[in-house]
């Protein structure tokens, strides 16, 4: 497996991938993609594929959010082909991005979703930190990953890149 940034010519496959990992909301994440790397907060260097035999089976984008007044990013939306999931593809994509934000002098990432997945990777609640969600019944799923440049500052209510409005 390959973990590496997109490219202009695995947009189509990113699209598909999103498509078929979130095929209970169709037209949902597939199309918060496609608005996100219109938008001011896309980062390229933060949306990255996993490529598998030479096709493209994974895909994750961290964009720019803030918390209070300070820069913070939202993971998200993280997509692994069915056919591909649980080989490791999800965690090594995780693994990567992290990696990639901290190296960028990002203070967090916040993401929505299950704690039962996420805790691995070092996530906790928001509450924790006093970072607060866009809408209070999201809390049990809330959940931030510090990274180095992480102070207690940090706090505050979060918001994501504005496409996230419309999901
Ligand atoms: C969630 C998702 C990204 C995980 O990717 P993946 O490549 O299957 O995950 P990995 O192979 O790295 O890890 C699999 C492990 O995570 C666990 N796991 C997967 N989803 C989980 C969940 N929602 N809660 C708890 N554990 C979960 C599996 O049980 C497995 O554990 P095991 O190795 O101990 O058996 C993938 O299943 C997916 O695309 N799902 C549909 C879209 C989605 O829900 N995205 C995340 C939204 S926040």
């Amino acid at each position: 497996m390959l973990i590496r940034r997109e490219t202009e010519a695995d947009i189509e496959t990113i699209h598909d991938v999103t498509e078929a990992a979130f095929a209970a909301r169709p037209g949902g994440e597939a199309r918060l993609v496609g608005e996100l790397r219109a938008d001011p907060g896309w980062i390229p260097a933060l949306s990255l594929v996993a490529e598998v035999g030479g096709a493209v089976v994974g895909h994750v984008v961290c964009t720019r959010g803030a918390v209070g007044g300070g820069p913070a990013l939202g993971l998200g939306p993280l997509s692994v082909l069915p056919s591909h999931q649980r080989s490791g593809v999800g965690k090594a994509l995780v693994h990567t991005v992290l990696g990639a934000a901290d190296a960028l002098s990002e203070p967090v990432v916040v993401l929505l979703g299950d704690p039962g997945y996420y805790s691995r990777f070092g996530f906790r609640l928001a509450s924790t930190y006093g970072i607060t969600p866009p809408d209070d019944a999201w809390a049990p799923h809330f959940q931030v990953r510090t990274l180095s440049a992480y102070t207690p500052a940090v706090t505050g209510p979060f918001s994501y890149a504005a496409p996230f409005d419309n999901l």
